[in-house]
């Protein structure tokens, strides 16, 4: 009874974000910055989400993959980018217990399932490349949504069960966290409980997710790039390598950047690095992918040419039919 009573009377546990420092100069920089970050990614992956939606030429796996590649950037950024900008705009730096597990949950479910789409994305290319004789019986719409599932299904697995562990840690004196988002381990190490089997769990659990997928991947391009040097004809094997060098560097950053923040132990590397590298795959991996995978491919450039065709024409035909409406109307007060 008495301890019942004495859970009522502990206040709301709240965390401090202490993000990117308290310099007043720099809060209104910082916020203009990751505002355009914010809008230019959202608008950009919205952009190809559109196209993969509205152009049939794009309806194959391979874009369906970058369509719902981009539905989880979007996911990603949004789980960080609008409470940073707030607190930024407002000075507030406040975020409460379950706003922070829920923000750690949603980007750790949303970063699981990223790693885990970007290893069906590299299986796509490597059924593509290596065996295109069979490609068209090996992947259809079919084993696409059968792979985009599991890769949901494999991260609700795993993530919602550890981060509900969060919910029954108690926290002391200190409720600053050094990040500009609730971390784990930030968050973890402010906790006055044993902690140690928590983390362990989790990155065991992580860490073996991490790792199998990241190497799964590079097992499928160590085969692509070595049929591609293969390969007899420069023309084809340029032809074949652009098909994914795009894909390519977004796996690169991304695994490169997550492993180098949960691998290396933060406490050897500087505050400010660690930051920097979580700004890669929280910030800076969603922003430039709609940008690789639009700059230098032809089918997107003409999907773009054509969607945008569609809807000037759309638009026209709503000019004309506005302006025969007009005319009628005219026509009928005289
Ligand atoms: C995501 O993948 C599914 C299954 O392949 C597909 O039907 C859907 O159109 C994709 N979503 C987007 C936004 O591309």
């Amino acid at each position: 009874m008495e301890k019942a009573g004495e859970r009522n009377q502990t206040p709301k546990v709240e965390f401090i974000l202490l993000g990117f420092g308290n310099d007043p100069e720099l809060q209104p920089l910082l916020f203009l910055f990751f505002l355009v970050i914010y809008i230019v990614t959202v608008a950009g992956n919205l952009l190809i989400i559109v196209l993969v939606v509205a152009d049939q030429y794009l309806r194959t796996p391979m874009y369906y993959f970058l369509g719902n590649l981009s539905f989880l950037e979007i996911c990603n950024i949004t789980s960080i980018l609008p409470r940073l900008l707030a607190s930024l705009l407002t000075g507030d730096r406040t975020i409460t217990l379950n706003g922070c597990i829920v923000q750690l949950g949603t980007f750790g479910l949303v970063a699981a399932t990223e790693s885990l789409l970007l290893m069906a994305m590299s299986y796509d290319r490597y059924l593509a490349i290596c065996h295109p004789l069979r490609y068209a019986a090996l992947m259809n719409g079919r084993v696409c949504c059968q792979l985009v599932a599991g890769c949901w299904l494999g991260s609700f697995l795993c993530g919602p069960p550890v981060s509900s562990f969060l919910f029954h840690l108690t926290f002391c004196d200190s409720k600053e966290i050094d990040h500009f988002f609730c971390d784990f381990l930030p968050m973890i190490k402010l906790s006055c409980d044993d902690t140690q089997t928590l983390q362990l769990t989790t990155f065991t659990v992580g860490g073996i997710g991490l790792f199998v997928s990241c190497l799964l991947t590079m097992a499928s391009y160590f085969s692509i790039i070595s049929t591609i040097l293969r390969i007899p004809s420069t023309f084809c094997r340029r032809k074949a390598f652009s098909t994914c060098s795009s894909h390519f560097t977004v796996v690169t950053i991304f695994f490169g950047s997550m492993i180098t923040v949960y691998v290396f132990p933060r406490t050897n590397t500087p505050k400010v690095l660690h930051n920097i590298f979580s700004l890669f795959y929280t910030v800076l991996t969603p922003m430039i992918n709609p940008f690789i995978y639009t700059l230098r491919n032809k089918e997107v450039h003409e999907s773009l040419r054509r969607v945008s065709l569609k809807l000037t024409a759309f638009r026209n035909s709503h000019k004309k039919f506005k302006g025969q409406m007009l005319t009628c109307g005219k026509k009928e007060m005289n």
